[in-house]
């Protein structure tokens, strides 16, 4: 049977802003202490001060593996363990077809996006399995013995891909989609390769979601794409970041011990 544990522990990756900023704002809200990692440290700090419980920022630059080593370190010498991690850091694309794309840009989107969330689940992993299984709310699951044993609860780990991974976007770059698209590739056999030792690994794929990314990519498209896009979606707008937050914390909750190499499409029902 599974301890209980104290307050739950929560990392996110691109801590610094956007959804990632929003994930760590929602994990507080529910409780978690938060270790909110960025490569932009000034950004983490500013997510810090939103917090409602203790926490701490950590520099991270996700491409390279003494960085990613070096924030799991810090958060485990913190806090003595990661419950959950998400996976948000991400960059965009430049405005390219193939043709017009440079090798470096393939690198640099593949890098982030893809690398760094490969990087993240291998030293997030490494530090679960060392992990003692725990469960929040034993008492949720106290007639159902079988989940609240040793398998269900070591950590749980979520990656930002995108509707971008789920096939081609109008207007998305080959490399953020390759990208997006390898994002559940690591999600599902990561998820496959450790389920049975108590760690769950999804995804989320959000469509447009109003964050300084995307504010970056409107900058360069002309007036009138944000609710033009928002129109295609059946509800008829883009997506606040808050709403994949909530996504975000469901999935690494225990209330879905059962849920893994899943893929999450928020989407507004396209
Ligand atoms: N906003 C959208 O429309 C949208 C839609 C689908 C998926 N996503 C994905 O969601 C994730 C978050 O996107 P967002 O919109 O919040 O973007 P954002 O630009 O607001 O935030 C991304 C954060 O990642 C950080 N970052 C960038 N490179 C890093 C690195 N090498 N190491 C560590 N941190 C790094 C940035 O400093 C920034 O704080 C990304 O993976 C993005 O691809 C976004």
């Amino acid at each position: 049977m599974a301890t209980i544990r104290g307050k739950p522990v929560a990392l996110v990756t691109g801590g610094g802003s956007g959804i990632g900023r929003a994930t760590a704002v929602r994990f507080a809200e529910l409780g978690y202490s938060c270790v909110v990692a960025d490569i932009n440290e000034p950004s983490a700090k500013e997510t810090l001060r939103m917090l409602q419980t203790p926490g701490i920022a950590v520099h991270v630059d996700v491409t390279m593996a003494t960085s990613v080593e070096a924030m799991v370190t810090t958060a485990v010498q913190h806090f003595g363990r990661i419950d959950c991690a998400f996976n948000s850091a991400g960059v965009e694309p430049i405005d390219e077809r193939i043709v017009n794309t440079p090798e470096e840009e393939f690198d640099r989107v593949m890098g982030v996006n893809s690398k760094g969330v490969w990087l993240c689940l291998k030293y997030e992993i490494a530090q679960m399995l060392q992990q003692e299984p725990v469960m929040s709310d034993p008492g949720r699951w106290a007639d159902k013995p079988d989940v609240c044993r040793f398998r269900g609860v070591r950590g749980s780990i979520v990656n930002a891909s995108s509707i971008a991974g789920l096939g081609p976007v109008t207007g998305t770059n080959a490399s953020y989609c390759a990208a997006k698209f390898a994002v559940l590739g690591l999600t599902h056999t990561a998820a496959a390769e450790y389920a049975n030792e108590g760690i769950r690994v999804n995804a989320v794929c959000p469509a447009l979601t109003a964050t300084p990314l995307m504010d970056r990519f409107l900058e360069k498209a002309p007036p009138g794409t944000e609710e033009k896009i928002g129109s295609m979606y059946p509800v008829g707008r883009v997506a606040a970041p808050e709403e994949v937050a909530e996504a975000v914390c469901w999935l690494c909750s225990d209330a879905c011990p059962f849920t893994t190499g899943e893929h999450l499409k928020i989407a507004g029902g396209i």
